[in-house]
């Protein structure tokens, strides 16, 4: 879960680095290097524990003009976050410098091995032993990196992107992956690489993304080379990214997440965009008519996905139980690689994932594969390894989202879910005329409520003050809005550190309403649905033992207004997408808990945006 960077070209390599890694800090922040080939063919290795802002400071006035380079930033895996496990890493005799994002599982025995041979280490990183290792067969094969590069790799369990430099070389960089995300930038007679196409975007549209078992040969002026760990020549597919620069900047918000939290009716227009006809209301999503027969014989539907991709799915399970009758089962990824489940052949299974290249949804995705399973992708990131990776998909097209708190993606996961939902019940012939056109007017209406309930929530700054002294917090829903209270708790754990649970309401009675006292915030989301008397009284239940209510209701609810402490209104819509939209005042109050505590909400400590290990 790292940010890796590389340039190679006729420009300046170190400003090109510094500036993908700055968005590439999503991904890890808490070391970052760069190493260049300088003007004597030397390689100079810059690295520093903390932020790429630091690793900028650290580099003011150092003699690091050169038109090749590598770049890191890092989310510490093995070895704590401090100078020497920054990366990137030289060899032993400092002949190459290599960075690298992933794990290798079997460092320990490779390490032992390399040591017997006089190897001598400078940080607790598995990433310095696949530079060393590389090394050694170089000098025990006398071959060139690439070779070197292959055979090593053959050696190596794990995942991993990789860039190398050599020193005296300064045109070329070797590059490779397994597991991890890394795109080749094309441009005139220069490369960009990168995890995340995006961070590069600058310079290039053009993008090869490079598959699991592929070695790049990266040189300047020359026609790219890609190859399998056996040296067999690979196809270089050229794909066109769009993309504009506006899209990756904060636009004049403070935080990216407040910029992404107020982007959502936009982005809910890019999401419907060509797939939900204003005139005739009919709902298309190519993905499942291209595939019509996986889905009008699914025996079941399985979701795999982690944290808010997995709260989503949550809510997926009650769109398509209700509108398609089919069996659904919401799985976490990182469980369901491991427990060796039942995966039947008309199962179809539906990895969500914002980023696409989480590992365990990435695994889960290979095993439903494996058993035979038709895989239907949900991503954001266009290119992305599970997006490659499954049969067919839809994309949710809500843009770059860069703050590690997921906001914008959630609304765009749930958005596409309904229409899912929508397109398969009407293949099915399991939801009414009446009701289909309902939902699929409100998707169109979608952007204008969500406008609404932004504004509904403009008061929540100074509100949140309120809450800063609370170490807990309660979030209650039912039915479609139990994982709402899911996600709710956690942006607020994620980004104020503050502890919050997310509890189906009616739970409470059955042991956590012994946790209740006035110094415990309770935030319910009850907003008029069948289940809102029950959850009235809920409510009452808690006001009885001296708790705090937080409600967020329907706008125009008397009833609650009187009886909750503080109340956020929000506007209504049919009831399945009303996550939708009670979601916005809980990111809002995350937001503002946590910014009234001086947090970084943007890169909150210990996360990563992208979690590509497992
Ligand atoms: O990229 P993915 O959707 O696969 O990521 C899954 C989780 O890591 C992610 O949703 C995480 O829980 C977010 N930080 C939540 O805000």
């Amino acid at each position: 879960m790292c940010g890796i960077v590389g340039y190679v070209g006729h420009r300046q390599a170190c400003p090109i680095i510094i500036k993908g890694l700055h968005r590439l800090e999503y991904r890890g922040y808490d070391s970052a290097g760069v190493a260049i080939v300088d003007q004597s063919g030397e390689i100079g290795l810059y690295k520093c524990k903390g932020k790429v802002s630091d690793l900028e400071r650290f580099l003011d006035g150092k003699a690091t003009e050169s038109t090749i380079g590598i770049g890191h930033t890092r989310w510490a895996t093995h070895g704590a976050p401090n100078d020497a496990n920054a990366h990137p890493h030289f060899s032993s005799s400092g002949r190459l410098a290599l960075i690298h994002n992933g794990i290798i599982e079997n460092f320990r025995v490779l390490k032992d091995a390399l040591k017997s041979h006089g190897y001598e280490f400078r940080s607790s990183t598995d990433s310095e032993v696949l530079v060393n290792l590389i090394e050694y067969i170089q000098d025990t094969n006398g071959c060139s990196l690439e070779e070197a590069v292959r055979m090593a790799l053959r050696q190596v369990v794990g995942a991993y992107a990789i860039a190398v430099i050599e020193r005296g070389v300064s045109d070329r960089i070797i590059a490779a992956r397994e597991s991890s995300p890394m795109a080749i930038g094309i441009g005139e007679g220069e490369y960009f690489l990168s995890s995340d196409a995006s961070s590069i975007i600058d310079y290039t549209h053009n993008f090869v993304y490079l598959n699991d078992g592929e070695v790049a040969v990266i040189e300047k002026g020359k026609p790219l080379q890609i190859k399998n760990l056996s040296g067999e020549m690979s196809h270089v597919d050229i794909q066109k990214l769009e993309l504009s620069i506006s899209q990756l900047e904060k636009g004049g918000y403070p935080h990216f997440m407040l910029k992404e939290i107020h982007e959502q009716p936009d982005t809910i227009v890019d999401c419907i965009r060509g797939r939900v006809n204003p005139d005739t209301k009919e709902v298309i999503l190519s993905g499942v008519l291209d595939n019509q027969d996986k889905f009008l014989k699914a025996g079941r539907i399985i979701f795999v996905a982690c944290g808010t991709s997995w709260h989503a799915s949550l809510i997926g399970e009650h769109l398509i139980e209700n509108l398609c009758r089919i069996p659904v089962e919401v799985e976490y990824a990182s469980e369901f690689r491991y427990r060796n489940p039942i995966i039947r052949k008309d199962d179809v299974v539906i990895a969500v994932s914002q980023s696409g290249e989480t590992a365990d949804t990435l695994a889960a995705v290979e095993i439903a594969r494996r058993e035979g399973a038709f895989v239907y992708g949900i991503c954001n990131v266009i290119g992305s390894s599970i997006a490659r990776a499954t049969a067919s998909g839809t994309y949710i097209h809500v843009g770059p989202e860069i703050g590690v708190a997921s906001t914008k993606a959630f609304t765009g996961q749930v958005t596409v879910m309904a229409m899912l939902a929508l397109v398969i019940g009407k293949l099915r012939g399991t939801i009414e005329e009446e009701k289909y056109h309902k939902v699929a007017q409100a998707l169109l209406d979608l952007p204008d409520t969500l406008r609404k309930a932004l504004d509904c929530s403009k008061n929540l700054e100074n509100f949140a003050k309120i809450f800063t002294y609370a170490h807990n917090f309660i979030y209650l829903g039912r039915g479609y809005n139990y994982p709402t209270a899911l996600e709710g708790a956690l942006k607020l754990k994620e980004i104020s550190y503050i502890h919050a649970e997310g509890l189906p309401a009616a739970e409470m009675k059955h042991g956590p309403i012994a946790l209740i006292d006035a110094e415990m915030p309770t935030v319910v989301i009850a907003t008029l649905d069948r289940t809102y008397e029950k959850t009235v009284s809920n409510i009452e239940e808690i006001k009885a033992r001296g708790g705090k209510i937080i409600a967020v209701i329907s706008q125009g609810d008397t009833q609650l207004r009187k009886r909750a402490d503080y109340c956020i209104e929000v506007p209504s819509t049919e009831e399945c997408l009303m996550p939708i939209v009670s979601i916005i005042p809980l990111q809002l109050l995350a937001y503002y808990v946590a910014t009234c505590k001086g947090r970084n909400v943007d890169q909150p400590r210990n996360l990563a945006k992208s979690v590509t290990v497992e």
